[in-house]
């Protein structure tokens, strides 16, 4: 857990440039900031592992205010991709990826097979990258590198600074998806700066954003795009690219009436006509009953998947409601009707209605 209490940084020539800045970031979460250049994204970051002090206030990992640890245990448990690709040129992609392990005093072994591994996992064959430079690859691999270099201790938190700036729109969308998974199964703490609210929206548990130094809001990106609190946050939300690309779990109704819970289900008689949905005490979905029959193969939806595949699957008719499910966990409920109002708000916003 991370936990900022009434930071401020202003800098020597009298910036001020984080101000009145509380936010707790919960173990396994992975936050997005996001906001206007030079809104103090970075400096935030930076007071995160000690490269950059603050002015006031107290940061504090998992309840120890971070002054009070050993500044190189804790700067290798914080991984870090900076917001410029910054791999040390005259190594090796391997030696790069093993700078950290070996301070942690791994075996040679162990830092080979986790950098094949990572090497991987974005996508880069590990016997032909491992023993190149860095100028022998690419800007969007050295991208990719930088990523998993931050990761290959193993670190408890990872900061990622625009880390797909420098990638095409596929490459980037490849990543995103890469972060997603990686973070859905290794659960770690993940802060990540970007510029793109589709990305910040996509990627985050929690939106936080920015203007100034200051937090105009953080929440859910389902929260922040049907709630937006002031007029910053609604422009900023409005620049979204196509609304069918948006998750939808921000297009997804709350959990609602059509949702039982098992222990309701397994003391009471459904044999109402409809479709209700069973969670249990933990919200993890367990199966549906349609007209008071158990459904076998009731089809759920996961909560990233974006609104035009969405709408192929509602388009064809199977079902009235389908569970969104974040990872195994019910978030939301999606109609037709989800969908229709969802475009509907999106329109009028465009259209500068206001609702
Ligand atoms: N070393 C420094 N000395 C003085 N001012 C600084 C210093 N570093 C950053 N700033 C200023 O602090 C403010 C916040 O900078 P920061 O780099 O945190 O912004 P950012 O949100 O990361 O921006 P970007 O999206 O462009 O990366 C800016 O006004 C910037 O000019
Ligand atoms: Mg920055």
């Amino acid at each position: 857990m991370i936990q900022f209490s009434d930071v401020k940084k202003t800098y020597p020539d009298g910036t001020k440039a984080i101000n009145d800045f509380s936010l707790k970031i919960n173990e396994g979460e992975l936050v997005t900031l996001i906001g206007p250049s030079g809104c103090g994204k970075t400096t935030t970051m930076k007071m995160i592992n000690r490269l950059i002090e603050p002015t006031a206030g107290t940061i504090y990992i998992n309840g120890t205010n971070i002054n009070d640890y050993n500044i190189h245990e804790l700067r290798w448990n914080i991984g870090y991709v900076l917001q410029q690709i910054a791999l040390f040129p005259h190594m090796t992609i391997e030696e790069n990826i093993a700078v950290v392990p070996e301070m942690k005093k791994w075996k040679r072994k162990e830092i080979r097979e986790r950098s094949e591994e990572l090497l991987e996992m974005v996508g880069l064959n590990s016997s032909t990258y491992m023993h190149r430079r860095p100028s022998e690859l690419s800007g969007g691999e050295q991208q990719r590198v930088g990523v998993i270099r931050a990761l290959a201790a193993d670190p408890d938190i990872i900061l990622m600074d625009e880390p797909f700036s420098a990638l095409d729109p596929i490459s980037r969308e490849q990543l995103q998806h890469d972060i997603k998974k990686l973070h859905q199964e290794i659960r770690k703490t993940i802060v990540f700066v970007t510029h793109d609210i589709d990305e910040a929206l996509a990627l985050g548990d929690k939106v936080c954003l920015m203007k100034e130094g200051r937090i105009i809001q953080v929440d859910t990106p389902q929260q922040l795009v049907l709630h937006p609190e002031t007029t910053f946050v609604k422009d900023f939300i409005g620049e979204r690219k196509s609304p069918w690309q948006t998750a939808i779990d921000v297009v997804a109704g709350d959990v609602d009436s059509r949702v039982i819970t098992k222990a309701a289900y397994d003391k009471g008689d459904y044999t109402e006509q409809g479709t209700f949905i069973i969670k249990d005490e933990d919200d993890k979905f367990v199966s549906a009953l349609v007209n008071g029959q158990l459904a076998d193969d009731f089809i759920v939806l996961k909560n990233n998947m974006p609104l035009y595949k969405a709408t192929d699957e509602l388009q064809k008719g199977h079902q009235e409601v389908y569970p969104v499910l974040k990872q195994d966990r019910l978030v939301g409920t999606l109609t037709y009707k989800d969908v229709l109002s969802y475009l509907r708000r999106e329109t009028a916003a465009k259209d500068g209605v206001i609702q």
